[in-house]
C-alpha cells in the first residue's frame, strides 16, 4: 500500500485562507468599542499577514473629525488595549487604509455620501465593491440605519454585502422579530452577522472539538449519567460607567439570553452533520425549541434576580448597584440572575441546566460543569462521606482548560478515597495565548464563514425562552422585593435555594 507521506518542505505553510479585498465599515466609529477591540482586531491581523493590502477601514459617526484625526485615535487605542505598534512601517500601511465619514445615523444624505466615497475607495483601493457594514452603535440606531443602507441600495449585493450587527439583538421577543423582519427586509440571512462575542473565544469553540472529536465523553453526555449542568459566567467589575445602557438591560438581557444561552446550546446539542455554519445552528436552534424555564408559573424556582449591595471588593468598599452614578432611583435592574432550565428531549429528560451571572461576585469566572451521577452502590463504607460524584469543568476564563475531577485510592494502609483532579491546561499544551476574540469574528465574517455568529431563529429562540422572567421583572416592582447580594459574594440566598430545594450547590470557584 502507498504510504501518502507529507512533504516536509511545506510543514508550517498550510495554506491560510485569506478575504478578499474589502472595506469594512464601521459605524459608531468615535465610540470605545471600535477604539479598543475593532480596529485592534484588524490591525492584529494585518500584522499576523492574514489580509489582502487592499483591506480598508472606513471609520462612520457624527463628530466632525478629519481622516488623520481617526488615524490618530485608532493608534492610541492599539498602543493602549492591544500589543502596540510594533514596526511604524506596518503601522503607516495600515493607517493608509484608514478613513473617516462624518455621518448621521438617521440621514438619507449621510448614506449618499457614504456610498459615493466608498465607490471613489474602491477605485483607490481596490476593493472591488465588498463591503462589511458594521454596526456598533446604540441598538436604537440598528434599524433605522439598515433601513437606510436598503434604501441607498448598499446592501443589494448578496455576495459582496454583509452586516455586522452588535448586540443586543433586540431587548426582548418581540423586538429582536421586529429587528429581524428589518434586516430581512434589506438583505438575506446570508449577509447577516450576529456578534456574540463568547463564540469568538477559544475555549467556547472547543466545545464541539472537545463533545465531538473525542469518542469517550459523548456516550455519557446524557440523562442516563449526567445529574445536573451549572454555567456560570460570573464577573468581579460593577455596572462602572456604562450605568445608562446597563440600567435598561440588566443581567438577563446583558449577559444570560446571550453568552450564557450560547454555553448553554454548545453543551446540550445534537452532533451536527457537519462544520457548516447551518448544520451547526440549526442543532442550536432545535436544542432550544426543546428548552423552558423548569417551571414557568413559578418563577421563584426557576428564574432568580439580585442585586449587589454596597460591600467589599479586593480589600476596598464599593457601592451598591443603586449607588452607582446613572442608576435610577429605586432600580429593580437585575445585577444578578440564576435560572433552573429544562430540556425536553429524549438526550436530557429530567436533568436540570443551572446557569448564573452576575456583577460583583468575588471573581471573574467561567465555566461549565458537568456533574455526574453518583455510583449505584458505594464499596468503601468507611470514606462514605467523602466521595464527590465526577466533576467535568470546562473552564472558559481564566485558567482556560478542561478539568475532570474523580475519587483516587488514598497512599496508606487503608482503603479510603480521596477526590482528585485531572487537569488539560491550554497554557502547558499550546504555549500559545488565546486569540481576541473580536479578531477571529471579524476575521470569519470577512471570511464570510458565519458559524460564529448567530442566525435570525436562533436569537429569536432564546429570546422565548428567558420570555417568562423578562415580563416578570420588567413589570414595575416595589425596589425592596428584589433579592440583594453584598458585593464581593456570590449570590442572593434565593439563589442557593434554588438548588438547595433541588438538593444540589452551586459550585464554589
Ligand atoms: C458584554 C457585556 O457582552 O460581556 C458586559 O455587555 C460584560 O456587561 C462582558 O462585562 C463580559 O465579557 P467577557 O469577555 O469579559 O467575559
Amino acid at each position: 500500500m502507498v504510504q501518502l507521506q507529507e512533504n516536509p518542505l511545506r510543514v508550517g505553510l498550510r495554506q491560510e485562507r485569506i478575504p478578499e479585498p474589502l472595506i469594512l465599515v464601521i459605524f459608531g466609529a468615535s465610540g470605545d468599542l471600535t477604539q479598543r477591540k475593532l480596529v485592534p482586531a484588524i490591525y492584529n491581523l494585518k500584522r499576523q499577514r492574514k489580509l489582502p493590502a487592499e483591506i480598508t477601514i472606513v471609520g462612520v459617526a457624527r463628530r466632525d473629525w478629519s481622516h488623520d484625526y481617526f488615524r490618530e485615535k485608532m493608534r492610541e487605542g492599539i498602543e493602549e488595549f492591544s500589543d502596540g505598534v510594533e514596526s511604524e512601517e506596518v503601522w503607516d500601511d495600515f493607517a493608509e487604509g484608514l478613513y473617516y465619514c462624518s455621518g448621521n445615523m438617521d440621514d438619507a444624505a449621510s448614506y449618499e455620501k457614504l456610498n459615493n466615497f466608498l465607490t471613489e475607495l474602491d477605485g483607490k483601493r481596490g476593493t472591488r465593491g465588498n463591503r462589511v457594514f458594521y454596526f456598533s452603535v446604540s441598538p436604537k440606531f440598528f434599524a433605522p440605519g439598515i433601513k437606510q443602507l436598503g434604501q441607498a441600495g448598499m446592501l443589494e449585493d448578496p455576495i459582496k454585502h454583509r452586516l455586522v450587527i452588535e448586540k443586543p439583538f433586540g431587548k426582548d421577543l418581540s423586538s429582536a422579530r421586529e429587528l429581524n423582519a428589518v434586516v430581512q427586509k434589506v438583505c438575506k440571512e446570508e449577509q447577516v452577522y450576529r456578534i456574540d462575542h463568547y463564540l469568538g473565544k477559544e475555549t467556547v469553540q472547543n466545545l464541539l472539538v472537545f463533545r465531538f472529536a473525542n469518542a469517550i465523553f459523548e456516550p455519557l453526555w446524557n440523562l442516563q449519567y449526567v445529574y445536573h449542568v451549572q454555567i456560570t459566567v460570573a464577573e468581579n467589575i460593577g455596572v462602572g460607567d456604562r450605568a445608562g445602557y446597563y440600567d435598561t438591560s440588566g443581567a438577563l438581557r446583558d449577559m444570560v439570553q446571550n453568552h450564557l444561552m450560547q454555553l448553554f446550546c454548545l453543551s446540550a446539542m445534537e452532533a451536527p452533520n457537519s462544520l457548516d455554519a447551518d448544520s451547526i445552528r440549526s442543532e442550536k436552534v432545535k436544542v432550544l425549541q426543546a428548552t423552558s424555564l423548569a417551571d414557568i408559573n413559578n418563577l421563584d424556582k426557576s428564574a432568580i434576580r439580585g442585586q449587589y449591595s454596597a460591600g467589599w471588593m479586593k480589600g476596598k468598599p464599593v457601592p451598591g448597584y443603586r449607588e452607582e452614578s446613572g442608576v435610577a432611583e429605586g432600580s429593580t435592574t437585575p445585577t444578578y440572575v440564576a435560572l433552573k432550565l429544562m430540556v425536553d428531549n429524549w438526550r436530557w429528560k429530567g436533568v436540570p441546566f443551572y446557569l448564573r451571572s452576575g456583577k460583583r461576585l468575588p471573581k471573574k469566572v467561567s465555566e461549565i460543569a458537568i456533574q455526574f451521577r453518583e455510583v449505584p452502590l458505594l464499596i468503601f463504607p468507611s470514606a462514605a462521606k467523602q466521595t464527590s460524584p465526577n466533576v467535568l469543568a470546562l473552564r472558559i476564563q481564566p485558567n482556560e482548560g478542561i478539568s475532570l475531577r474523580f475519587e483516587a485510592k488514598r497512599p496508606g494502609a487503608e482503603l479510603r478515597t480521596r477526590t482528585v483532579n485531572m487537569d488539560f491546561n491550554y497554557d502547558s499544551s499550546f504555549g500559545a495565548a488565546t486569540a481576541d476574540a473580536y479578531t477571529r469574528l471579524l476575521f470569519d465574517c470577512m471570511l464570510g464563514d458565519q458559524t460564529l455568529f448567530t442566525r435570525a431563529d436562533e436569537v429569536e429562540e432564546a429570546w422565548r425562552v428567558v420570555t417568562p422572567a423578562l415580563a416578570a421583572w420588567d413589570a414595575p416592582a416595589d425596589p425592596a422585593t428584589v433579592p440583594q447580594y453584598e458585593a464581593g459574594t456570590w449570590e442572593p440566598t434565593e439563589a442557593e435555594f434554588l438548588l438547595n430545594r433541588d438538593g444540589r450547590r452551586w459550585r464554589r470557584l
